[in-house]
């Protein structure tokens, strides 16, 4: 035990504290200091903090930072760190001081900072706040009253995102029977990275009394497209053909369909799943922009087939994919079955058959009598 401490000697205590895997306090830099904490727009939170006091001044300082449960480790040269945060529950930030990027070397004592929800009592805010982006064109957020409420409590709407210079109020309030909302007009923007921002919104009363509810709208979810348009039906080599117009605004590689088609006839419900449209038949393909094609296999021509449509945003453009848009219009192509076509042929036929029996009946009696008569009359010469 004794001996590589001495073999070490005074004069490299420090070289060795480093390779010995004993504490090293050399190697350690003091704590990060001034750590603050602050709120811009509606819950975009930046976190500050200055350099630690007595840094070794061969250390080129960088700071590891994470969220409570060790969640979004971070390591980088930078003095601040924002996230936005919505500001329902408290949320801290930990941070510390190291010399490297190296995820191995140990950070000095982590400093901690946190931000709390407004003040108020959590059961008068609004719950199920949420958001859907229609046709990239507009947002509406609808919400349900807190528990604790006066039900005649006038709600606010406010929101924010990175093209607005500042917070809106959202002017557009409705009801929906229990749930309250508010729309607001949200376009899609040429710059393409606005859809990786997001909306932050939230809701208060004009008085004061609940407590603020907040919610961060990722734009490359929650989009609900407008139904798309049916265009043409037709049958060709038998097969149906379906074209349709795809909503403005969306690329057709981003949306994925749902092709209905009912046979009034043979009472069937069939939906197609599309996740590519395209018909093999080049005549479709150029000739029409914009224009989306699919074929429907095993139709029967000669009945009535009435066709609907409907889209949703895909995992190819969109995070998520749960929205569908309305159904289209429908669209029928085939022979209607008349229903009073139907009806008269059911009466006529059996009308038909027993007029025909009938006058079979009376023809073969009356040339059974005509018959009989015959026969009897060489009887009544024979007995003449
Ligand atoms: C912390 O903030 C105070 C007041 O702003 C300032 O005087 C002090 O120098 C800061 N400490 C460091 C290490 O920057
Ligand atoms: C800093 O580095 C220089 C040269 O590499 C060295 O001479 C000096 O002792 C180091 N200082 C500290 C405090 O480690
Ligand atoms: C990080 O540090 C560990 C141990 O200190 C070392 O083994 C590793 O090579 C370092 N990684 C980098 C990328 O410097
Ligand atoms: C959908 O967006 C397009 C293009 O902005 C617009 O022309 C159309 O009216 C919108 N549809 C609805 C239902 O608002
Ligand atoms: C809401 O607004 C209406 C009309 O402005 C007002 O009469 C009512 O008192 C308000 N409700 C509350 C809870 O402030
Ligand atoms: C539908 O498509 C068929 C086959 O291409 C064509 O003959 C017909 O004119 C089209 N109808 C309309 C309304 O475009
Ligand atoms: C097609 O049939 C289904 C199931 O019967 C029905 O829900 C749907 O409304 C029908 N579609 C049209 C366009 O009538
Ligand atoms: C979708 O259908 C619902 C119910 O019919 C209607 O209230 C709503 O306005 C429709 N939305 C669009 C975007 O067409």
């Amino acid at each position: 035990m004794e001996r590589p401490a001495r073999l070490c000697g005074l004069w490299a205590l420090l070289l060795c504290a480093g390779g010995g895997g004993v504490a090293a306090p050399a190697e350690t830099q003091p704590p990060v200091t001034n750590l603050s904490v602050s709120v811009e727009n509606l819950c975009t939170v930046t976190w500050t903090w200055n350099p630690p006091e007595g840094a070794s001044p061969n250390c080129s300082l960088k700071y590891f930072s994470h969220f409570g449960n060790k969640q979004d480790k971070k390591i980088a040269p930078e003095t601040y760190r924002s996230k936005e945060v919505p500001l329902n529950e408290r949320i801290c930030l930990q941070v510390g001081s190291q010399c490297s990027t190296n995820e191995s070397e140990k950070p000095s004592i982590l400093v901690e900072k946190c931000i709390s929800p407004p003040e108020g009592d959590p059961e008068s805010a609004v719950t199920e706040l949420q958001c859907i982006w229609y046709n990239l064109s507009y947002m509406k957020c609808s919400w349900l009253p807190g528990r604790n409420t006066n039900p005649d409590t006038n709600y606010t709407l406010y929101y924010w995102h990175s093209s607005l210079g500042k917070v809106l109020q959202c002017e557009d309030l409705y009801r929906e029977g229990e749930h309250i909302g508010c729309s607001f007009a949200l376009t899609k923007v040429k710059d393409s990275s606005f859809e990786q921002h997001s909306v932050q919104v939230m809701v208060k009363d004009n008085a004061g009394k609940i407590r603020p509810s907040f919610n961060i709208v990722p734009l490359t979810s929650h989009v609900k497209p407008d139904p798309p348009h049916i265009k043409n039906l037709s049958f060709q080599n038998g097969d149906l053909y379906v074209q349709w117009k795809n909503p403005q605004n969306f690329y057709s590689r981003c949306l994925s369909y749902e092709v209905e088609v009912n046979n009034s006839q043979a009472e069937t419900h069939d939906i197609f799943y599309v996740e590519e449209a395209k018909c093999q038949n080049s005549e479709f393909e150029g000739n029409l922009e914009g224009t989306i094609c699919f074929i429907v296999p095993g139709v029967l021509p000669d009945t009535l087939n009435t066709v609907r449509i409907r889209v949703k945003t895909n995992k190819l453009c969109y995070e998520d994919d749960k929205l569908w848009s309305n159904w289209s219009q429908a669209m029928s192509i085939g022979q209607k079955a008349n229903p009073t076509f139907y009806i008269t042929t059911l009466l006529i036929i059996p009308i038909i058959v027993a007029a025909a029996i009938i006058v079979l009946l009376l023809y073969l009696k009356s040339t059974g009598r005509s018959m009989t008569s015959m026969r009897s009359k060489p009887k009544k010469k024979l007995t003449l």
